[in-house]
């Protein structure tokens, strides 16, 4: 039966982490989020996860580094970024006007320069969580060999637990057999929160040039056409591993936000659907408090996990 959708009750909680809504930007796709506060009511987001921030300021890789695909887009960005301290001194104070949980997505190239970047920011009350990028597919060397051997995943996250009081999220990469391998490796090394999926490994050519689309000529898919597996990523690892998890990977209508959160996912991040529309979160949010009300589901948090698998689960 519907009930009002202002008595529904869309919070979360995932380790400590309160979200005012289970919605909130993918990493790389939003920037810093104060450049989209003409487009967009930032004061919708339920948290922003910044670009993936280094030590130092990185150019990334050469462009073209951005390519449409059907169903999605490759891109080899390479991470750039702006810094750690000119996003603390330049952005941070900005952010705080906002009631969305700021969530900085770091990177770096040893396991040191993770642990100094969580322990530059643990002291600064504007940032909520800090997100460990362990799976970019675009960048040679750091990032990607971390989140893809339990070993060094492993090795990684202990090193940065001591650095931080904040909850740590572990982004898993969908390259690998077994994510769900990697998500235990990172939950015993004291991770709090995992989130799935990054870009899947792609390539793209243009058969009249005989070119690749991007200069790196491998890039990472992203998009509606990536759903699909980040949905039995995000299946596997929150029943597998046992650590809340924030699903990732082509969402774009509150039906996608639905089917996540059912799959096990309390909390959802939107990347690429942010280029076409910047004001997706904040439709998505309204959207979903109208679906709920609609349902008669009173609280987000009753549907997290609840796919209903019959007589034949796998
Ligand atoms: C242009 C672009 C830049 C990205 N940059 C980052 C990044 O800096 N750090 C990171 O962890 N993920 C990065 N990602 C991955 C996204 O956060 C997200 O995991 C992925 O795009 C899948 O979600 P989507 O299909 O909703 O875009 C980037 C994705 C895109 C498309």
């Amino acid at each position: 039966m519907a009930i009002d959708p202002s008595a529904v009750d869309l919070a979360v909680e995932l380790a400590g982490l309160r979200l005012a809504n289970p919605l909130l930007s993918a990493s790389g796709t939003f920037g810093y989020g104060l450049e989209f506060g003409a487009l967009t009511r930032l004061e919708h987001f339920g948290g922003l996860v910044t670009k993936g921030l280094s030590l130092e300021p990185l150019v990334g890789n050469p462009p073209p580094r951005i390519a449409e695909t059907r169903g999605g887009m490759l891109n080899s960005i390479g991470l750039q970024n702006i810094g750690i301290e000119a996003f603390v001194r330049d952005v941070l104070p900005g952010l705080a006007d906002y009631p969305a949980q700021v969530i900085v997505n770091l990177f770096g190239y040893s396991r040191d320069e993770y642990a100094r970047l969580a322990e530059r920011v643990d002291g600064l009350p504007g940032i909520a969580a800090i997100e460990l990028n362990v799976s970019c597919p675009n960048v040679k060397r750091g990032g990607i060999q971390f989140g893809h051997d339990p070993d060094q995943l492993s090795a990684l996250v202990a090193a940065v637990r001591p650095t931080t009081s904040k909850p740590i999220i572990v982004k898993l990469s969908p390259n690998v057999t077994s994510p769900v391998e990697l998500g235990l490796a990172a939950k015993d090394a004291g991770a709090d929160i995992l989130s799935a999926i990054n870009t899947v490994v792609g390539m793209a050519i243009d058969s009249r040039t005989r070119r690749p689309l991007l200069a790196t000529v491998k890039g990472g898919l992203s998009g509606p056409a990536i759903k699909p597996i980040a949905l039995r990523i995000v299946f596997d690892v929150a029943r597998g591993v046992g650590l809340p998890v924030m699903a990732i990977g082509g969402v774009e209508s509150v039906d996608d936000v639905l089917e996540f959160v059912l799959a096990g996912a309390s909390a959802v991040q939107v990347g690429t659907a942010l280029f076409r529309r910047p004001d997706t979160v904040e439709q998505l949010v309204e959207g979903l408090r109208q679906r709920l009300a609609g349902d008669g589901v009173r609280s987000v948090r009753e549907l997290v996990g609840g796919v209903e698998l019959g007589g034949s689960p796998p």
